[in-house]
């Protein structure tokens, strides 16, 4: 199969129990490239346990999980999203210590992949690890402080 034609992602009997409870029960399926795929079930079919173990939130009690011919079953998230797999959640919620251009500079790419995207990244998460909230709200900081440490 050329890498055109070859499956973006593929799942294979996967399974995951919490407990005694069989979240996902030997699921197996494939995404084909340049085409959108859904996966569909009634609440509690085992929906978010299988993506949540796709994006290496969780690991499989057994099974395996391949991206672009790569096994990548049980890798944490963030190496998982390095190899160009992101997951999204229902409910989104922002830093509040950040601006939005922040916000979304923390999901850039990680410096490398691309320079400029990434060195921003960079400084607003360094910025974010030390400098006093932005919020004007926040009590014990002063406004020449935030100011300061965020120019
Ligand atoms: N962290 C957990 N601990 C225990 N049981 C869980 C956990 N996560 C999911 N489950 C159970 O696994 C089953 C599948 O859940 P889930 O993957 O959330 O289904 P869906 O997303 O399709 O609604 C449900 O019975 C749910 O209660
Ligand atoms: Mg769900």
């Amino acid at each position: 199969m050329s890498e055109l034609s070859a499956p973006v992602l593929v799942v294979q009997d996967l399974h995951r129990e919490f407990g005694g409870v069989h979240a996902v029960n030997g699921a197996s399926f494939t995404v084909p490239p340049g085409r959108i795929t859904g996966l569909i079930g009634p609440n509690g079919a085992g929906k978010s346990t299988a993506l949540n173990i796709i994006a290496g939130a969780l690991k499989p009690s057994a099974g395996t999980v391949s991206y672009r011919g790569k096994d990548i079953t049980g890798l944490p998230s963030y190496k998982v999203a390095r190899r160009g797999i992101i997951r999204t959640f229902q409910l989104s919620s922002e830093f509040a210590a950040l601006t939005v251009l922040e916000n979304l500079l923390v999901a850039a790419p990680p410096a490398g992949r691309d320079a400029v995207a990434g060195g921003a990244r960079q400084a607003v998460l360094a910025a974010a690890s030390t400098c006093p909230p932005r919020k004007m709200s926040t009590p014990g900081t002063s406004v020449a402080a935030r100011n300061a440490c965020w120019s």
